[in-house]
């Protein structure tokens, strides 16, 4: 990487320097120090004291390379502040050869030698990549998780990178949102132990180790909850569903000892992100007692202009940094204007300091004040990037990943002497759509497709591939040459589903069904009446009603990752038991949005067939195409009712116990799931709430106790007077297969 990227010329775009409507400034002055010690060490107490206005700013200050575009903005002149030590970071970039050039200038050639930070989008990992979150949340597999983001660290670590946008938190209920391809589903429960086990995975057990970087967690607060599944707009919630279903995750992330936060570009309560000092500090330092860094989104901090809750970029600059916003991420607010803002006093320079302290503090814990470049080490990065161990990894999350939809007749495994496998659609040779959206440094030269994969499994096997069109559409010929091909074969696979770029950030979809007219080939290759799997890539829950309809099998593969395609021949082949199971509900239709597990209570549930004046539809069921949680096996397992006892003291232990018995004719891991619910409550409370899971991998005809465990404050709510609490009296408790295939116990919890 040359010099020549970071000379960009200085533009900046019209769109963010437009006056947005007038408002009344931020009412809030109020200084935000919270959670910072008051002295740092005496090395960050002895530059704050040495540092001018300009190079405090400057810390605050996150600029994008060109190495790797995440945003609409031109990127403003890098090399010129960073000469002058008024640059604290710089993001989008990687490798060691190019970050330590830029590290040395700051270091050697600035008149404070403050270090940067590196940041980079590391979702699904860095150079070996796993699949997308969503997919590796099916896995419901902690260790597997954390042990993934671990190599996503340690290979970002290797690159010269110490700081990751990730783990994203957001729980969404929205599947037209592409973005819920980068988070852990619906379940706030579930996002908690996700998020902290990735935190911990990148974080390691120690900041300041080479292998380490630090996590940011994004986007705070209900970006997930943005209207109509459309990226950036709004959130409109009550506090309830604040607290209840959008922070969890995050919260649970504080005490995993996360070091930053991304505040999110939507609003919460009409206050964006960035100026929402609400959730910024009041939530998140006063309550929480978060001492870390927040940063903007790409941009955020000038937008508040265009949402109009100041009149201009001067003003947007004093009430991000006031509200709790540590650092601009791409914009001219925080370097244009807050230098004269606290000359003439209209920011307190103690707001500054707190800022610019907490930025220190992070570099200080990452180990940069005393091994700048510890980070930066070619034979590591060499050694380090695709691994095979760590492509074997990817290899077994993604197969962890994978949720079988559908079985009819066991279609699935195919005999493993198959002779001729046709695999047709859009998705069988793509390699950039098998790693899928945010795939960071990821080269889509190293990824395995579904035919490499089949290939690689099936060595004397003939694998013909028809990619059929794309995947918004095959022509009538194109549908005929599949067909032939599909007559002459023993097995067919339909590769089909969403390219990764109609997943991920901008990626909304009104429609979630097969995108273009894939339906029409599926149908055309399935009429042949050869034993056919259809394997879908996809970033979100598609309403797949009339696919499920027709074809006899069905794989969900989501976007797999760097050894996608062999994890998905594996399975088909029977090498690998499919044993994830689904993070987030199927719809059957779009209208059905949002459609959740864990939903609210009403006084005339929907009934089946629907009755008048119920909460049901006149034209759709109100039942998913698939539940949360739901995945078949090759086998068959049975779940006993949980055994619990009756009466339990709260701070006692609560242990559930169910026996789970394979009864099918091969080996397979059953996954065990709790789900709890009040009856009575001061305000209604879920129908069922996800409380615990559980593997267990069972012999044909093998049965065994799972105990799962619960705590009283696994029982807690948002109570109106502004706390959580649990109550004593009775509760529900279900386990079994999936969150619609239940079996309940009750008991009673005494304070
Ligand atoms: C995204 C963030 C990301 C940032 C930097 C933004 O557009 O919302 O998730 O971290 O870009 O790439």
């Amino acid at each position: 990487m040359t010099a020549a990227l970071v000379a960009v010329a200085l533009t900046f775009p019209a769109q963010a320097q437009m006056p947005g409507p007038q408002q009344p400034p931020a009412a809030s002055a109020q200084v935000n120090v919270q959670n910072v010690p008051e002295r740092a060490s005496a090395r960050v107490e002895d530059l704050l004291a040495r540092m001018t206005i300009a190079e405090k700013v400057g810390q605050l200050v996150l600029l994008s390379s060109n190495r790797a575009v995440t945003g609409p903005y031109t990127t403003p002149d890098v090399t010129g502040s960073l000469e002058r030590g008024e640059l604290g970071g710089i993001f989008n970039t990687y490798d060691v050869a190019f970050t330590r050039q830029l590290q040395e200038t700051a270091v050697k050639r600035t008149r404070l030698g403050i270090p940067l930070l590196f940041g980079f989008d590391v979702l699904h990992g860095h150079r070996t990549i796993f699949p997308i979150p969503l997919g590796q949340a099916a896995s419901f597999d902690l260790a597997a998780i954390e042990g993934a983001e671990r190599i996503a660290g340690r290979e970002a670590a290797a690159a010269g990178i110490n700081w990751v946008y990730a783990p994203m938190l957001d729980v969404t209920r929205d599947p037209r949102w592409g973005r819920i391809a980068e988070g852990a589903g619906e379940s706030p429960w579930l996002g908690g132990q996700i998020g902290a086990a990735r935190v911990r995975g990148f974080q390691g057990e120690r900041l300041d180790a080479d292998d380490s970087v630090a996590a940011c967690v994004k986007h705070f607060g209900a970006n997930g909850a943005v209207e109509s599944g459309r990226d950036y707009t709004a959130g409109s919630l009550s506090e309830r569903a604040l607290r209840e279903t959008y922070l969890p995750p995050f919260k649970a992330t504080v005490a995993a000892g996360v070091r930053c936060f991304m505040a999110a570009f939507n609003s919460f309560d009409g206050v964006p992100g960035v100026a929402n000092r609400h959730l910024l500090t009041d939530i998140l330092r006063k309550e929480w007692g978060f001492p870390g860094i927040v940063v903007s989104d790409f941009g955020a901090v000038e937008e508040l202009v265009t949402h109009g809750v100041v009149a201009d970029r001067e003003e947007a600059a004093s009430r991000a940094l006031k509200a709790g916003t540590d650092i601009e991420m791409q914009g001219e607010a925080f370097r244009r204007d807050l230098p004269r803002l606290v000359a003439e006093g209209t920011v307190p320079m103690a707001v500054l300091d707190a800022a610019v302290r907490r930025v220190l503090m992070l570099k200080e814990a990452l180990g940069l004040f005393d091994k700048p470049f510890g980070r930066m080490d070619e034979a590591r990065e060499r050694g380090t990037l695709f691994a095979p161990a760590h492509r074997q990894a990817s290899l077994e999350l993604a197969e962890k990943s994978l949720v079988l939809l559908k079985n009819d007749r066991r279609i699935l495994p195919f005999p493993s002497d198959v002779r001729r496998i046709a695999v047709i659609g859009p998705l069988a040779d793509d390699r950039a759509d098998t790693l899928g959206p945010w795939a960071a440094n990821g080269q889509p030269e190293d990824a395995i497709t579904l035919a490499a994969g089949l290939r690689q499994v099936l060595p004397k096997a003939v694998v013909e591939v028809v990619s059929a069109g794309g995947v918004n559409g095959s022509s009538p010929e194109e549908r005929a040459a599949a067909v032939a091909v599909a007559r002459t074969a023993d097995v067919v696979v339909l590769a089909l589903g969403e390219k990764s770029t109609q997943s991920g950030e901008a990626a909304s979809r009104a429609d979630l069904g097969l995108p273009g007219d894939q339906m029409a080939l599926a149908r055309d290759v399935l009429a042949v009446g050869k034993p056919t799997a259809a394997v879908l890539f996809h970033g979100r829950p598609l309403a797949l009603t009339s696919l499920v309809e027709e074809a006899p099998a069905i794989l969900s593969a989501w976007f797999p990752g760097s050894m996608g395609g062999l994890a998905i021949a594996r399975t088909l082949i029977g090498e690998n038991e499919p044993r994830g199971r689904l993070p987030v509900t199927f719809p059957r239709s779009v209208g059905q949005i949002p459609l959740y597990h864990d939903h609210l209570r009403t006084g005339r549930p929907p009934t089946n067939p629907p009755r008048p004046y119920t909460a049901s539809y006149l034209d759709e069921s109100t039942d998913p195409l698939f539940p949360f949680g739901y995945g078949l096996s090759y086998t068959d397992f049975a779940f006993s009712p949980p055994r619990m006892a009756p009466i339990v003291k709260s701070g006692e232990p609560i242990a559930v116990a169910v026996d789970v018995t394979n009864t099918g004719r091969r080996p397979g891991t059953a996954l065990v799931q709790l789900y709890i619910n009040q009856p009575v409550a001061e305000a209604s409370r879920p129908v069922k709430e996800l409380r615990g899971f559980h593997h267990v991998a069972l012999e044909p005809g093998e049965t065994r106790t799972v105990t799962l465990s619960l705590k009283a404050e696994d029982l807690a709510y948002w109570h109106a007077d502004g706390r959580w609490a649990t109550d004593a009296g009775r509760f529900r408790v279900m386990t079994g297969a999936n969150s619609a295939d239940l079996q309940d116990v009750e008991f009673t919890l005494q304070h």
